[in-house]
Protein backbone atom coordinates (compact mmCIF):
# COMPACT_ATOMS: atom_id res chain seq x y z
CA UNK A 1 0.00 0.00 0.00
CA UNK A 2 2.13 2.86 -1.43
CA UNK A 3 0.40 5.68 1.39
CA UNK A 4 1.32 3.34 4.32
CA UNK A 5 4.97 2.81 2.42
CA UNK A 6 5.41 6.83 2.15
CA UNK A 7 4.58 7.44 5.63
CA UNK A 8 6.80 4.85 7.44
CA UNK A 9 9.23 6.82 5.35
CA UNK A 10 7.66 10.20 6.62
CA UNK A 11 7.38 9.61 10.00
CA UNK A 12 8.61 6.26 11.18
CA UNK A 13 11.10 6.45 14.21
CA UNK A 14 13.34 3.55 13.18
CA UNK A 15 14.74 3.15 16.54
CA UNK A 16 17.48 0.29 15.98
CA UNK A 17 17.98 -2.27 13.20
CA UNK A 18 14.37 -4.06 14.30
CA UNK A 19 12.26 -1.56 15.75
CA UNK A 20 9.87 0.81 14.18
CA UNK A 21 7.87 3.31 16.24
CA UNK A 22 4.91 4.99 14.11
CA UNK A 23 3.28 6.35 17.19
CA UNK A 24 2.06 9.53 15.12
CA UNK A 25 0.02 7.42 12.48
CA UNK A 26 -0.35 4.22 13.95
CA UNK A 27 0.34 3.08 17.38
CA UNK A 28 -0.75 5.99 19.49
CA UNK A 29 -2.50 8.50 17.59
CA UNK A 30 -4.21 6.84 15.00
CA UNK A 31 -4.57 8.28 11.55
CA UNK A 32 -8.31 7.67 11.23
CA UNK A 33 -8.63 8.44 7.46
CA UNK A 34 -6.00 5.84 6.88
CA UNK A 35 -7.17 3.49 9.67
CA UNK A 36 -9.85 3.59 7.23
CA UNK A 37 -8.40 3.24 4.36
CA UNK A 38 -6.38 0.16 5.85
CA UNK A 39 -10.00 -1.35 6.50
CA UNK A 40 -10.58 -1.53 3.14
CA UNK A 41 -7.44 -2.73 1.82
CA UNK A 42 -8.48 -5.67 3.37
CA UNK A 43 -11.54 -6.11 2.55
CA UNK A 44 -10.32 -6.01 -0.97
CA UNK A 45 -7.51 -8.66 -0.82
CA UNK A 46 -9.58 -10.59 1.33
CA UNK A 47 -13.41 -10.17 -0.56
CA UNK A 48 -15.08 -13.27 -1.27
CA UNK A 49 -13.73 -15.17 1.16
CA UNK A 50 -17.18 -15.26 3.15
CA UNK A 51 -15.60 -13.64 5.94
CA UNK A 52 -17.85 -13.68 9.04
CA UNK A 53 -15.83 -12.10 11.68
CA UNK A 54 -12.34 -10.17 12.15
CA UNK A 55 -10.55 -11.24 15.54
CA UNK A 56 -7.45 -9.14 16.69
CA UNK A 57 -5.86 -9.21 19.89
CA UNK A 58 -5.71 -6.13 22.39
CA UNK A 59 -4.39 -3.44 21.91
CA UNK A 60 -3.14 -1.59 19.18
CA UNK A 61 -4.68 -4.61 16.41
CA UNK A 62 -8.23 -2.84 17.26
CA UNK A 63 -8.65 0.20 15.03
CA UNK A 64 -7.70 -2.06 11.87
CA UNK A 65 -9.61 -4.93 13.22
CA UNK A 66 -12.76 -2.37 13.48
CA UNK A 67 -11.43 -0.48 9.95
CA UNK A 68 -11.50 -3.85 8.29
CA UNK A 69 -15.26 -4.97 9.77
CA UNK A 70 -16.77 -2.00 8.89
CA UNK A 71 -15.50 -2.73 5.66
CA UNK A 72 -16.36 -6.28 5.41
CA UNK A 73 -19.58 -5.28 7.42
CA UNK A 74 -19.13 -8.00 9.88
CA UNK A 75 -18.31 -7.47 13.53
CA UNK A 76 -14.83 -7.78 14.80
CA UNK A 77 -13.48 -9.17 18.12
CA UNK A 78 -10.49 -8.86 20.27
CA UNK A 79 -8.58 -11.18 22.22
CA UNK A 80 -8.05 -10.13 25.51
CA UNK A 81 -4.61 -10.66 27.33
CA UNK A 82 -3.63 -11.79 30.46
CA UNK A 83 -1.20 -12.85 32.96
CA UNK A 84 -1.20 -16.72 32.60
CA UNK A 85 -3.59 -18.05 35.41
CA UNK A 86 -5.72 -21.08 35.67
CA UNK A 87 -9.37 -20.02 35.15
CA UNK A 88 -9.96 -20.72 32.11
CA UNK A 89 -13.75 -21.77 31.65
CA UNK A 90 -15.68 -21.00 28.52
CA UNK A 91 -13.28 -19.34 27.29
CA UNK A 92 -10.61 -20.41 24.33
CA UNK A 93 -7.46 -19.72 25.57
CA UNK A 94 -3.90 -20.14 23.90
CA UNK A 95 -0.80 -19.47 25.72
CA UNK A 96 2.17 -16.50 23.93
CA UNK A 97 5.56 -16.69 24.92
CA UNK A 98 6.72 -13.06 23.89
CA UNK A 99 10.31 -12.46 23.29
CA UNK A 100 10.20 -8.82 23.02
CA UNK A 101 8.59 -8.54 26.53
CA UNK A 102 10.11 -11.30 27.84
CA UNK A 103 7.12 -12.61 29.75
CA UNK A 104 4.31 -15.16 28.90
CA UNK A 105 0.78 -13.92 28.87
CA UNK A 106 -2.61 -15.92 27.68
CA UNK A 107 -4.73 -14.67 25.19
CA UNK A 108 -8.28 -15.30 25.59
CA UNK A 109 -11.99 -14.97 24.12
CA UNK A 110 -15.27 -15.72 25.23
CA UNK A 111 -16.28 -19.22 23.35
CA UNK A 112 -19.70 -17.34 22.42
CA UNK A 113 -18.12 -15.09 19.80
CA UNK A 114 -16.88 -17.85 17.48
CA UNK A 115 -18.33 -20.79 16.21
CA UNK A 116 -17.50 -23.63 13.70
CA UNK A 117 -19.38 -21.26 11.45
CA UNK A 118 -17.39 -18.53 11.71
CA UNK A 119 -15.03 -17.80 8.60
CA UNK A 120 -12.32 -15.72 10.32
CA UNK A 121 -10.06 -12.91 9.14
CA UNK A 122 -7.24 -12.37 11.95
CA UNK A 123 -5.82 -9.29 11.60
CA UNK A 124 -2.98 -6.82 13.78
CA UNK A 125 -0.88 -3.94 13.66
CA UNK A 126 2.68 -5.77 12.90
CA UNK A 127 3.57 -8.66 11.93
CA UNK A 128 7.61 -9.17 13.96
CA UNK A 129 8.11 -12.80 15.86
CA UNK A 130 4.59 -13.77 14.98
CA UNK A 131 4.48 -15.19 18.67
CA UNK A 132 0.67 -13.45 19.51
CA UNK A 133 -0.37 -14.36 15.68
CA UNK A 134 0.05 -17.68 16.32
CA UNK A 135 -1.84 -17.99 19.45
CA UNK A 136 -4.98 -16.41 17.79
CA UNK A 137 -4.57 -19.24 14.90
CA UNK A 138 -4.58 -21.33 17.66
CA UNK A 139 -7.81 -20.16 19.43
CA UNK A 140 -9.28 -20.02 15.96
CA UNK A 141 -8.42 -23.81 15.56
CA UNK A 142 -9.97 -24.51 19.14
CA UNK A 143 -13.42 -22.84 18.46
CA UNK A 144 -13.59 -25.17 15.06
CA UNK A 145 -14.04 -22.09 12.93
CA UNK A 146 -12.03 -21.35 9.82
CA UNK A 147 -9.12 -18.94 9.42
CA UNK A 148 -9.37 -17.64 5.73
CA UNK A 149 -5.87 -15.71 6.35
CA UNK A 150 -4.22 -12.98 8.20
CA UNK A 151 -3.46 -9.35 7.15
CA UNK A 152 -1.55 -7.41 8.88
CA UNK A 153 -0.55 -3.64 8.46
CA UNK A 154 3.39 -3.26 8.69
CA UNK A 155 5.18 -7.14 7.99
CA UNK A 156 9.51 -7.24 9.54
CA UNK A 157 10.04 -9.58 6.64
CA UNK A 158 13.21 -9.98 8.07
CA UNK A 159 11.97 -10.90 11.34
CA UNK A 160 10.11 -15.11 11.63
CA UNK A 161 6.44 -14.09 11.95
CA UNK A 162 5.59 -15.08 7.93
CA UNK A 163 7.30 -17.92 8.17
CA UNK A 164 5.76 -19.43 11.19
CA UNK A 165 2.38 -18.62 9.89
CA UNK A 166 2.82 -20.15 6.73
CA UNK A 167 4.36 -23.52 8.22
CA UNK A 168 1.08 -23.61 10.04
CA UNK A 169 -0.98 -22.92 6.16
CA UNK A 170 -1.94 -19.60 6.63
CA UNK A 171 -2.39 -17.47 3.69
CA UNK A 172 -0.51 -13.86 4.99
CA UNK A 173 -1.31 -10.68 3.01
CA UNK A 174 0.93 -7.37 4.83
CA UNK A 175 0.11 -3.98 3.55
CA UNK A 176 4.03 -2.53 3.66
CA UNK A 177 6.95 -5.58 4.17
CA UNK A 178 9.85 -4.44 5.40
CA UNK A 179 12.54 -5.99 3.78
CA UNK A 180 15.55 -3.95 6.17
CA UNK A 181 15.64 -0.56 7.81
CA UNK A 182 18.07 1.69 9.61
CA UNK A 183 17.81 5.14 10.28
CA UNK A 184 16.83 7.41 7.12
CA UNK A 185 16.26 4.53 4.91
CA UNK A 186 13.51 1.82 4.79
CA UNK A 187 13.54 -0.71 1.93
CA UNK A 188 10.28 -2.35 1.55
CA UNK A 189 10.33 -6.01 -0.25
CA UNK A 190 8.85 -5.19 -3.21
CA UNK A 191 6.05 -6.97 -5.05
CA UNK A 192 8.56 -8.75 -7.82
CA UNK A 193 10.36 -10.77 -5.05
CA UNK A 194 7.46 -11.28 -2.80
P1 LIG B 1 7.17 -11.16 20.62
O1 LIG B 1 6.63 -12.53 20.67
O2 LIG B 1 8.63 -11.12 20.45
O3 LIG B 1 6.69 -10.30 21.73
O4 LIG B 1 6.72 -10.56 19.26
P2 LIG B 1 5.37 -10.18 18.62
O5 LIG B 1 5.60 -10.29 17.16
O6 LIG B 1 4.22 -10.94 19.19
O7 LIG B 1 5.27 -8.64 19.02
C1 LIG B 1 5.19 -8.20 20.34
C2 LIG B 1 4.55 -6.82 20.43
O8 LIG B 1 5.44 -5.84 19.90
C3 LIG B 1 3.28 -6.68 19.67
O9 LIG B 1 2.48 -5.75 20.34
C4 LIG B 1 3.75 -6.10 18.33
O10 LIG B 1 2.71 -5.42 17.69
C5 LIG B 1 4.84 -5.19 18.78
N1 LIG B 1 5.91 -4.95 17.83
C6 LIG B 1 6.77 -5.85 17.31
N2 LIG B 1 7.69 -5.24 16.56
C7 LIG B 1 7.40 -3.92 16.60
C8 LIG B 1 7.99 -2.76 16.02
O11 LIG B 1 9.01 -2.80 15.30
N3 LIG B 1 7.39 -1.57 16.30
C9 LIG B 1 6.29 -1.46 17.08
N4 LIG B 1 5.78 -0.23 17.26
N5 LIG B 1 5.70 -2.53 17.66
C10 LIG B 1 6.27 -3.74 17.41
P3 LIG B 1 1.60 -6.26 21.50
O12 LIG B 1 2.38 -7.04 22.50
O13 LIG B 1 0.48 -7.01 20.87
O14 LIG B 1 1.12 -5.05 22.27
P4 LIG B 1 0.11 -3.89 21.87
O15 LIG B 1 0.99 -2.80 21.45
O16 LIG B 1 -0.75 -4.37 20.76
O17 LIG B 1 -0.64 -3.65 23.12
NA1 LIG C 1 1.70 -3.42 19.20
NA1 LIG D 1 -0.49 -5.75 18.18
Amino acid sequence: MEKLEQRIRQEGLILSDKVLKVDSFLNHQVDTRLALEIGQEFARIFAGRGITKVLTIEASGIQFAMAAGIALDVPFLYAKKKKAVTLTENLFTSEVVSFTRGETYQVSISQSYLTPQDRVLIVDDFLATGAALVGLVDIVKQSGAELRGVGCVIEKSFQEGRGLLEALGVEVHSLARIASMRPGEVTYVREAEA
